[in-house]
């Protein structure tokens, strides 16, 4: 092998290498972006992907989806003063901002937070788009 062959040589193996590691980084990217996807998904994450449009808005409407049968046993009127009384809608209220299922407590305990091992998501979807109709009575 001539050694003036050797930059030439070098560049080819230069370009496999970079063709190689961008083939790989979009595959990643590809990847990343499914899992997120999937993730959204999984947790209910994207507001966007909760359709609301047969979704009854008042809040009895939530007894039905599991509120008092999953809920009530500990959010009784009468239980520590601090939890919320489910049965109650003044009470629910102290927990919500009406129209932003996302800046209210109430959804985002029973979503992703300490009362989520309690709710379905027949019930996160009820409150989510009771709260976000405006969380009327
Ligand atoms: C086993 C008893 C139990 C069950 C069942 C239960 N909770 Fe709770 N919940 C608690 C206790 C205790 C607290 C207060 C301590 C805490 O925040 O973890 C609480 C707190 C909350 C809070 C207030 C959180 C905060 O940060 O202010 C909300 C909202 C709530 N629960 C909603 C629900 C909903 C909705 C359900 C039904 C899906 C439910 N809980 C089921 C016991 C329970």
């Amino acid at each position: 092998m001539q050694l003036n062959h050797l930059p030439i040589i070098f560049i080819i193996l230069l370009a496999g290498v970079v063709s190689c590691t961008d083939k790989k980084y979009s595959d990643i990217e590809k990847k990343i972006a499914t899992q997120g996807f999937l993730l959204q998904i999984a947790t209910n994450s994207n507001s966007a992907s909760i359709d609301c449009s047969s979704a009854s808005t008042s809040f009895s409407s939530l007894s039905t989806a599991g509120l008092s049968s999953k809920c009530s046993s500990c959010h009784v009127s009468g239980a520590q003063k601090s939890i919320v009384d489910t049965s109650s809608y003044a009470s629910v209220m102290t927990k919500v901002t009406a129209g932003i299922p996302t800046a209210s407590v109430f959804y985002t305990a029973i979503n992703s937070g300490s009362m989520s091992a309690y709710a379905d998501s027949t019930l996160t979807k009820a409150v989510f788009c009771w709260i976000k109709a405006g969380a009327l009575e």
